[in-house]
């Protein structure tokens, strides 16, 4: 096989990319990643939004800034902790360095499995006996590379709003706002999504006074009701000031800082003044300049690449996964779209169940959740039993002096299937692994009660909620 033509190319070697090149190369392919991503320093880097600008710097912050708050807060524990203090330039410094070490730990597994990364920005030109032709732009010039099977993981970015710029240092989107070089003493947030609300809480916790501005009425809507209503609790109480249902005037950015006139859900003229603003309205798929016009690939109107269940575009050989794609933006969902789709290449019959992916969001405390809502079980007209249990009724989260939120399970009325879990508390992102588990077997929360759980831990919440749903808690 000539040089340059390969099993399988994948474009983009985010965590949907990177993944799909390494289970495709433990197949026995012959496998290209085309990635264009350059570091801060200008150094090529592979792991996409997720190592560089996302998951990863997002939650060693998360980690930073939460170990900051509770060093002036552990009275309870008897201990009194005097002069701490903030390294803001060192607590970067880490952070940056846990994502070097992430990026280069890529290479080291793009080595380990025969893996080329061709350096630069990948473009289909066209399509000749059954092979794709990409063409790689990058700092060393040109060259074409081919493969019958394509991969396309060309991942998000922010989405702007018009006639705001970006200029990542007044006004940020998630990459300036990883960064700053200094706690802001007003930062205001457009958006109280799930970047709003993690970022947010990061400056919050360093010092900053911030304030959320979100244009739906109601709060945090893709969660179940009982959820967000907690979290709306806990988070203004922790400082968080959030102003649902606003409407934004013309933003402008002066030496002083940002002014941000809006309209607020009473219709009332509001002004906010901050020294800093993060843009943090979703994301929108990479599919410009990406040559799919040259292949005969067309996007859906907000940009996404169309696919079926299995990634399938309707071209054969070409697939498509990972942010830019339909379905919820999260790293592990595009992991698990990059390894059904090189055993499919491989002639396997694997498939993803979407209504069993998690989602989490790393606030303190954590939310999490996978399946259905209570609200959605609702609308749809479907039976069901539901079960709640609180932390403060657990005396491993008492002992750890997070008695805050509770699981929730929601099962069928008449089988007992579980339909949905939903956790606001400590250790949410681990625990809503087990009901990932329990609802890819299709368990009952009958299953999940049976189950001996370790005691004492925050996991007989789980256990504790899925007897509630039959009315036999034993703790409560
Ligand atoms: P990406 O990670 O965006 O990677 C795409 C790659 O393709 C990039 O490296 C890009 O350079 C490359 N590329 C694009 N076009 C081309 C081209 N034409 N040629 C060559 N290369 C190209 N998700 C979670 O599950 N958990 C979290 O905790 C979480 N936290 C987040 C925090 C923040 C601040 C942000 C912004 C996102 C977070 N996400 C999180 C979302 C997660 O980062 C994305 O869902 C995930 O990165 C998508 O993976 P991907 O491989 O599809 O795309
Ligand atoms: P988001 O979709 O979570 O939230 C955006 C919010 O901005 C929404 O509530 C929306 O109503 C609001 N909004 C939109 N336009 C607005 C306007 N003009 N004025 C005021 N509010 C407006 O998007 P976000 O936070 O940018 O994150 C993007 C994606 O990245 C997430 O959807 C998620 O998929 C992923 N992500 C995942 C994380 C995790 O898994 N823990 C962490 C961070 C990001």
């Amino acid at each position: 096989m000539s040089e340059n033509i390969h099993d399988v190319i994948v474009i983009g070697a985010g965590p949907a990319g990177y993944i799909a090149a390494i289970r495709a190369a433990q197949l026995g392919f012959k496998v290209a990643v085309v990635e264009k991503w350059l570091s801060p320093a200008g150094t090529p880097a592979l792991g996409g939004t997720c190592l560089n600008v996302g998951c990863i710097p997002s939650k060693a912050l998360l980690a930073s800034s939460e170990a900051y708050e509770h060093a002036s807060h552990l009275d309870a524990h008897g201990i009194e902790v005097k002069g701490v203090s903030l390294n803001l330039a060192k607590m970067i410094a880490r952070k940056d360095g846990i994502v070097s070490k992430m990026t280069k730990g890529i290479e080291f597994l793009f080595r380990k499995n025969k893996i080329t990364w061709l350096k630069g920005h990948g473009r289909f030109v066209g399509q000749a006996d059954g092979l794709y032709r990409i063409m790689v732009s990058g700092a060393q010039g040109e060259s074409e590379a081919q493969a019958r099977q394509v991969i396309i993981a060309t991942g998000s970015k922010a989405r702007h709003l018009p006639g705001l710029p970006v200029d990542n240092h007044r006004v940020c989107d998630n990459e300036g706002a990883l960064s700053f070089d200094a706690v802001p003493a007003r930062l205001g947030v457009i958006g109280a999504g799930v970047i709003g609300l993690e970022l947010g809480s990061v400056w919050r916790r360093l010092g900053a006074s911030v304030t959320v501005l979100e244009a739906l009425p109601g709060f945090l809507g893709a969660c179940d009701e009982a959820v967000s209503k907690e979290a709306w609790k806990i988070f203004t109480r922790q400082g968080l000031a959030i102003h649902l249902g606003v409407k934004l005037g013309e933003v402008s950015v002066g030496d002083a800082g940002v002014r941000v006139p809006y309209t607020d859900a009473q219709g009332v003229a509001q002004v906010l003044e901050v020294d800093r603003l993060i843009v943090s309205v979703g994301r929108v798929p990479n599919t410009e300049n990406l040559g799919l016009e040259n292949i005969g690939l067309e996007t859906d109107a907000r940009g996404f690449i169309e696919v079926d269940d299995h990634c399938r575009t309707r071209l054969p050989g070409v697939f498509a996964i990972g942010d830019v794609v339909r379905g919820p933006m999260l790293a592990h969902k595009g992991e698990d779209e990059g390894v059904m789709v090189a055993e499919l290449i491989a002639g396997q019959q694997p498939h993803i169940d979407y209504n069993c992916i998690p989602w989490v969001i790393y606030t303190s405390p954590e939310i999490a959740w996978v399946g259905r809502t209570e609200q959605q079980l609702t609308a749809e007209g479907r039976a069901f039993k539901a079960g709640q249990f609180p932390f403060a009724a657990n005396g491993r989260a008492l002992g750890m002096d997070a008695a805050e939120g509770f699981v929730k399970v929601l099962a069928d009325a008449a089988t007992d299937e579980v339909l949905g879990v939903h956790i606001i508390g400590t250790g949410a992102s681990d625990l809503i692994a087990e009901a990932a588990v329990a609802m890819e077997f299709r368990a009952s929360a009958e299953d999940i009660a049976r189950v001996c759980h370790p005691h004492p831990s925050l996991s007989e919440v789980m256990r504790e909620a899925a007897l509630a749903t039959d009315r036999r808690a034993l703790n409560m």
